[in-house]
């Protein structure tokens, strides 16, 4: 078992280069399955829910090559079973992706419902919606997701609610179906985009992601390609706030300003001072921050997924702010970790009410799920005293490196691996 134990108070400068996206990641590569050929991934973020992925692409038979840290080279072509067990898809949500890409390439899939974040109830009947419009059937038995279609014909599909994770699905299944898929009410996030642009370097047709309206030709085959992976906005977005709940300057790095817009608007309102550059944001505090409303929405909304950390920033500023969550059901978790640390915020169903203190005070607190753990790293940075955190697994899921870039910057931070009951040794 491992802690991240900050020392905070410290005000970070410095430059963060932000890795490859994680939800980009983890939807290209189970589309490799569609490819005939060989892909060479790039700019993949190493953490572990990428690692699950790959190592599930390899236990179904495809042949990878890690060249270094961030880039891979796949082989789908040995890859024959439609089927992936519990214990394969538990561990994050992302392995659904698995039911569209298997269903593209054999017509069938067999997948355990997917595990993740636990936010409240997680449906797929939007994905299943997608899969039967196409010409699947669809049933669930033994707790597996049984998908399988003679053919799949393109058909148009109106999601009933913007769902990023049905968008990538029927993505999937619709880019090797017969004729012309429309998906109406489409997720528009940054990463539906990249998954767009990946399978189109591969041969796909697809046009119209990054909008409401997607429409996918099919094709027969689609080629081997070389693809590197667009930059992690909520990553970037965690880093922002670094630089600003701990008083410091931070040259954020390797980034798409134009995804960053809603959490840079936001950070402004909050007197924040954001610059932006081609690749880069350059991010400034200007002292405690002014209390602000935030409303989060799909893309090109608040991200969801930068809820918790914004909760933390604004549980110090000047003022009351209202945090509205208007994507997932129960994502407020983690605000008792906060509380422990002094924070004043009493949720009411999808809504928090922050009242801003001045200064945290520095507790043993645990990540309740991924992004609620960077809401405790940013907490703990701006904490005077020793925070530790536990249950770093969520945090490793989705940040690649968080303890070196933000000891590059002036944090002092670092992981120790503990028993039980006490700390026994440092690994970083
Ligand atoms: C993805 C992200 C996750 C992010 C979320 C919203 C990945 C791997 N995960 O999750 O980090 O928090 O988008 O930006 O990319 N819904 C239905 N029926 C469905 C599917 C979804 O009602 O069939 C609802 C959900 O309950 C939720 C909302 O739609 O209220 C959005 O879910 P969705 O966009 O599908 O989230 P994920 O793809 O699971």
């Amino acid at each position: 078992m491992e802690k991240i134990v900050i020392n905070g108070g410290i005000r970070l400068k410095g430059e963060i280069q932000v890795s490859g996206a994680k939800n980009a990641a983890v939807a290209i590569l189970p589309a490799v399955l569609l490819c005939d050929g060989v892909c060479r991934i790039e700019n993949i973020p190493a953490i572990s829910d990428v690692n699950v992925i790959v190592r599930i692409l390899y236990e179904l038979g495809a042949t990878v090559k890690v060249i270094n840290d961030n880039t891979v080279e796949i082989d789908p072509k040995h890859i024959n079973s439609y089927v992936l067990s519990s214990e394969m898809s538990s561990k994050m949500r992302a392995s659904s992706y698995f039911i569209g890409a298997m269903l593209g390439r054999f017509k069938r899939a067999r997948v355990a419902p997917p595990g993740g974040c636990d936010f409240g109830v997680r449906p797929i009947d939007q994905h299943i919606k997608g899969f039967e419009a196409l010409g699947a059937t669809v049933t669930i038995d033994n707790g597996m997701v049984n998908a399988r279609a003679k053919e799949l014909v393109g058909s148009s599909i109106y999601l009933d609610k913007v769902s990023v994770g049905a968008t990538v699905n029927i993505i999937l299944a619709a880019v090797k179906a017969k004729g012309l898929t429309i998906i109406e009410n489409a997720a528009r996030e940054p990463h539906i985009v990249d998954l767009a642009n990946f399978l189109n370097s591969m041969g796909a047709n697809i046009m119209g992601a990054g909008t409401d309206v997607i429409k996918i030709r099919g094709v027969d085959t689609l080629h081997g390609t070389t693809y590197s992976i667009i930059p992690d906005q909520i990553e970037a977005g965690t880093y922002m706030i670094a630089a600003a709940i701990s008083g410091g300057e931070l040259m954020i790095t390797n980034v798409i300003p134009k995804h960053l817009e809603s959490i840079s608007a936001k950070l402004i309102e909050a007197g924040v001072t954001v610059e932006e550059f081609d690749e880069a944001v350059l991010v400034r505090s200007n002292g405690r921050p002014k209390a602000c409303n935030v409303l989060t929405m799909p893309h090109p909304g608040f991200p969801t997924d930068m809820q918790p950390q914004m909760t933390a920033f604004l549980a110090l500023s000047d003022g009351v702010s209202v945090m509205t969550e208007g994507v997932w059901d129960n994502r407020f978790r983690y605000v008792d970790q906060l509380t422990l640390m002094g924070a004043k915020i009493k949720v009411d169903g999808k809504v928090a009410i922050i009242t801003g203190v001045e200064n945290f005070i520095a507790a043993p607190v645990k990540a309740t799920d991924l992004r609620a753990g960077a809401a405790m790293v940013l907490a703990g940075l701006a904490t005077n005293g020793t925070t530790e955190i536990e249950n770093v697994e969520f945090i490793d899921r989705g940040y690649d490196n968080i303890v070196e870039k933000l000891s590059a910057v002036g944090a002092n931070i670092r992981r120790v691996e503990f028993i039980e009951s006490g700390i026994i040794r440092s690994v970083i």
